[in-house]
């Protein structure tokens, strides 16, 4: 049984994040969605609300489970037997820090591969914080994200 995780902040989950775990769920047996703390981020949404906005915009993908997690990813990543790491590629820019975050990993963890999906294409401008931002001035982001995280996001902002 192969086991990947798709690890990321996920503040909000994006229709690019949406795809890259799609994507996943085809290419692995189980995909488990972890909502990471990051402490370089000052989270929009607590990582239960994340965690809720994702269990219900992939519930209808029977091998993704989503859970979260503070601490090493490659300890996360042991703790459920996974032998691969999912992430999504959207530009050069991201690059460094991913090859960073690899590198790091493999050395803590040679086990466990890390995997980077290519960003499609109509996903390649998009990211959490760009989302956030659209949603804060009242933009329209029904384009960008879930339905679930549309309506989130529309309380948070009082809109
Ligand atoms: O969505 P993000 O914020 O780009 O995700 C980054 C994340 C959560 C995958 C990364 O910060 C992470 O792996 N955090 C866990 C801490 C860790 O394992 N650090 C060592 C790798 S540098």
């Amino acid at each position: 049984m192969k086991v990947a995780i798709c690890p990321g902040s996920f503040d909000p989950l994006t229709n690019g994040h949406v795809d890259i775990i799609n994507r996943a769920a085809q290419v692995f047996d189980k995909v488990i969605v972890a909502v990471l703390h990051n402490p370089n981020k000052k989270p929009l949404f607590t990582m239960e609300e994340r965690a809720h906005m994702i269990k219900e915009a992939l519930k209808d993908l029977p091998n993704v489970e989503v859970e979260y997690f503070s601490g090493l990813l490659v300890d996360y990543a042991r703790s459920k037997g996974a032998c691969a790491i999912v992430r999504g590629l959207r530009a050069v820019s991201d690059f460094e820090i991913e090859l960073m975050q690899a590198s790091v990993n493999r050395k803590l963890a040679p086990e466990v591969e890390t995997v980077y999906m290519m960003t499609s294409n109509e996903y390649s401008f998009l990211s959490s914080s760009v989302v956030k931002e659209v949603a804060s001035f009242g933009g329209d982001v029904r384009c960008m994200v879930p339905t679930v995280v549309a309506e989130k996001l529309a309380e948070k902002f009082g809109k």
